[in-house]
């Protein structure tokens, strides 16, 4: 059991720099271009999560219609109807452990939204909602 919660400790550990390497990569990308920005900040985050635009397919929709406004639920996606696992890296410890992953959804769903890609701010703040909600 002893090493069992050792082994947890140690992917749990893991996962945590993959996110948090790739949040200082972005904050140090919105740096680069605002030298006074002071970081990512969760409410933000929550209004990019939560709020209705008119998506790439000519319909109202937010991050929420596919992902569900409790993240530690399991979502279905809006247009096929296909399960979502929750995408709360707490209620499944696959999420945001590969930044490949992490950025190909990213450019994608923010399209499905936003009809374009999401700013290394809005990304940064995004991922800061998803990860402490
Ligand atoms: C049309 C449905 C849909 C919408 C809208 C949507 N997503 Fe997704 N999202 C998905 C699917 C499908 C996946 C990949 C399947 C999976 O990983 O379970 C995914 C995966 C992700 C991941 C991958 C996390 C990881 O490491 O596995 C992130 C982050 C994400 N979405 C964030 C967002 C954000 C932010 C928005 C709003 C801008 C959003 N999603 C809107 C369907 C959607």
């Amino acid at each position: 059991m002893k090493y069992l919660y050792i082994g947890l400790f140690v992917i749990s550990f893991a996962n945590a720099s993959v996110v948090d390497d790739y949040l200082n990569s972005l904050k140090k990308e919105v740096q680069s271009q605002n030298p006074t920005f002071e970081g990512f900040d969760y409410k933000r985050g929550e209004e990019i999560f939560t709020s209705k635009h008119i998506g790439k397919k000519g319909k109202e929709i937010s991050c929420v219609s596919c992902h569900t406004a409790n993240l530690n639920q399991t979502g279905e996606n809006f247009f096929t109807g296909k399960k979502i696992e929750p995408l709360s890296p707490k209620a499944n410890p696959k999420r945001f452990t590969k930044v490949k992953t992490i950025e190909k959804w990213l450019r994608r769903n923010f399209n499905d939204v936003y009809k374009r890609e999401g700013t290394a701010k809005e990304k940064g703040d995004v991922i800061t909602y998803i990860i402490n909600k």
